[in-house]
């Protein structure tokens, strides 16, 4: 069997990382990995989820198992969290998954298991997971380009590239916070998605890996919402890992959203199924914090509003410099950009110089996480852009 063992591709962040660490400069800069950092550099614990931490150290009665789809209170907050108060919300199945790449997965193999022969429309560039895990479920990903003009979304390019798209086909779309280019649709472009979908009879299936990142937690996820209140039926995944800092526990939630009632019986059991036959049922810690936060959520949303202004704080600090240096605009849009990614108009030979000779480290594509960046390295880092712009 191991002779039949093929040569897998090391990922191209971990190397990356990796010199980082081994870099002896003391003004590197880690703009790398995609977590949260604060203005000390730190990935922090959420005081709330250390508190719900303790409580729950201190409560538990029992480890024995949950169900196959999770802590069912979690799944009923996140519904809420992710559609809101609305009428909408009796429309839903939803249940906890590992993290929200395990949302992917379960969803992947839903559509797999129904319409094996859906295509998943992805956006180009896209979340590096999203084509393998499609993959991974055997389904057809093909790509259409999600770039921007003048900071907006170029929609039209698009429709353009969407044209092939055939009935039953799936789009996948991020709610917000676009990674890896921090470029969102307006409402109005959320519109002319539902208008597509509806007209074409494609699925829609939307990721939100950051609510609260962007706008706010509502604002975040109104193109979810206004897809939900259209169109009959919509497919989620939902991580908690970003918005709760829960990275590590793997919380997140998988769910089909349809306005067909009787087949929510028969979409719970296909769900849970899938996560028996995966891994049986999901770890309980992370979710039984985020159980605990919701049920009391503003001090959580106090400091996931402080995470947000940070980031937002840092994107327009580095806007002004960069337009007071006469930066091409390309590089002025990462003011309008949302959530912690945005993605340079740099070549990868210009990220290289970047790395090699100011010691700033991006992803070669060009994306950069702007929640590695202190204040006080904002100017060193648009000085090096604008020289590195001219190479
Ligand atoms: C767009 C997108 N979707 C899903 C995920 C996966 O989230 P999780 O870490 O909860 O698996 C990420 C994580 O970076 C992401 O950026």
């Amino acid at each position: 069997m191991l002779e039949n063992l093929p040569t897998v591709q090391g990922d191209p962040l971990w190397a990356l990382l990796h010199q980082f660490n081994a870099d002896q400069r003391d003004h590197k800069i880690d703009m790398l990995v995609g977590v949260y950092r604060d203005e000390t550099g730190k990935t922090p614990v959420m005081q709330q989820v250390q508190k719900a931490e303790l409580k729950l150290a201190t409560a538990a009665q029992s480890k024995s198992y949950k169900m196959l789809s999770g802590n069912l209170e979690f799944n009923d907050h996140m519904a809420k969290f992710l559609l809101g108060d609305g009428a909408q919300l009796s429309d839903q199945c939803t249940i906890q998954t590992v993290g929200g790449s395990g949302a992917l997965r379960i969803i992947a193999d839903f559509i797999a298991t129904l319409s094996p022969d859906a295509v998943i429309w992805n956006t180009d560039p896209g979340y590096l997971n999203h084509r393998p895990i499609m993959e991974g479920a055997g389904l057809t990903v093909k790509p259409f380009r999600w770039q921007h003009k003048g900071g907006l979304l170029d929609i039209e390019t698009c429709f353009k590239d969407l044209e092939n798209a055939k009935e039953g086909d799936i789009l996948l779309l991020h709610a917000s916070c676009h990674n890896p280019s921090g470029v969102d649709p307006s409402l109005k472009q959320w519109q002319q998605f539902i208008d597509f979908c509806t007209a074409k009879k494609i699925i829609p299936f939307i990721d939100i890996a950051y609510q609260g990142f962007g706008d706010s937690p509502d604002q975040d996820a109104a193109g979810l919402r206004m897809f939900v209140e259209q169109v009959d039926l919509v497919l989620v995944a939902a991580s908690c890992s970003k918005n709760m800092g829960l990275y590590c526990e793997r919380a997140g939630v998988a769910m089909v959203v349809t306005k067909d009632h009787s087949q929510h019986t028969k979409i719970r059991m296909l769900l849970e199924r899938i996560t028996r036959i995966n891994y049986s049922m999901p770890p309980n810690h992370g979710s039984a914090i985020a159980s605990l936060l919701f049920s009391d959520p503003k001090p959580w949303l106090a400091e996931l509003t402080v995470c947000r202004e940070r980031i937002n704080d840092l994107r327009k600090a580095l806007g002004k410099l960069l337009a007071e240096m006469g930066a091409p605009d390309s590089f002025q849009a990462v003011t309008r950009q949302k959530g912690m990614f945005s993605l340079l108009p740099l070549t990868a030979d210009q990220m290289n110089v970047l790395r090699d000779k100011y010691a700033i480290y991006g992803m070669l594509n060009g994306r950069i996480n702007i929640a590695g960046l202190k204040q006080d390295q904002i100017q060193y880092l648009a000085s090096a852009l604008v020289e590195v712009s001219k190479v």
